[in-house]
């Protein structure tokens, strides 16, 4: 695991952007893992600010939405779709055909998620993964319990964090289940960057330094990835000893 401590929440969120933009500079058919969430909204926004300031060519590069919430109508403007298409798409003007979705409308979720496992590995898998972290150390819906060869297939989300994302809703209705790739999904992807940023990150960073393969911290699985980057801003380290 690489760390990377910036010296501010701004500083952190460049450095998340800058590391995608040079990735697809430089390998424009990549297949990007993505996550949403209110802490990578910035880094969307970065990066949508970098390609416009110096233009990259982005219509070869394929996208992998990391999960989706169950039970919402298709078009529904807190879902994860919904999210992408509004930080990323349009403003990018990417087509749809280049991203792949969680199919959490299809009859057979299970197979459905068979399905998306296939997609992953046809595509020639994920060359970088981007990932947030929940307060309970979820990451995409990986919830505490879940193992390290899980799958993508069908999550229940704990209360904590519907909490935490009941402010993306606007009844405040927050789904209890999800289609989520699983963390040997994620372990497959060749690079890891996870985002960090916040104080109510800091009780999660300073476990995920201290334990390892640790099921009640899903985030602490991906310490054995080779190619694991932490970017972390001075709130979200905190509780760690760690200096710039
Ligand atoms: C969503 C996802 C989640 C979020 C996490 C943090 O696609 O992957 O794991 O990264 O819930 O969410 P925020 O950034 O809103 O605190």
């Amino acid at each position: 695991m690489r760390i990377v401590l910036s010296d501010s929440k701004s500083s952190s969120i460049d450095a998340v952007a800058t590391l995608l933009y040079d990735r697809l500079s430089v390998h424009p058919t990549s297949v990007i893992g993505l996550a949403t969430g209110k802490t990578m909204e910035p880094v969307y926004a970065a990066f949508v600010e970098m390609v416009k300031a110096n233009p990259i060519k982005l219509d070869r590069v394929f996208f992998f939405m990391l999960d989706e919430y169950l039970g919402l109508p298709d078009g529904h403007p807190s879902s994860f779709k919904a999210y992408i298409q509004t930080h990323l798409i349009k403003p990018l003007e990417l087509s749809e055909s280049q991203f792949a979705f969680p199919p959490v409308h299809a009859g057979s979720i299970h197979e459905a998620a068979e399905h998306y496992e296939l997609s992953l590995k046809e595509s020639g898998g994920i060359d970088l993964q981007l990932l947030g972290i929940g307060t309970n150390g979820h990451i995409g819906f990986n919830e505490p319990g879940s193992t390290k060869t899980s799958r993508t297939r069908l999550v229940h989300l704990t209360g904590e964090t519907q909490k935490s994302n009941q402010g993306q809703f606007v009844d405040g209705k927050v789904p209890s289940d999800a289609l989520s790739m699983g963390i040997g999904t994620i372990l497959d992807a060749k690079n890891l960057i996870m985002l960090a940023t916040g104080e109510s990150k800091a009780a999660a960073m300073k476990y995920l330094m201290n334990h390892h393969d640790d099921p009640t911290c899903p985030a602490t699985y991906l310490k054995s990835h080779s190619h694991f980057v932490l970017v972390l801003d001075p709130e979200a380290a905190s509780k760690i000893n760690l200096k710039i």
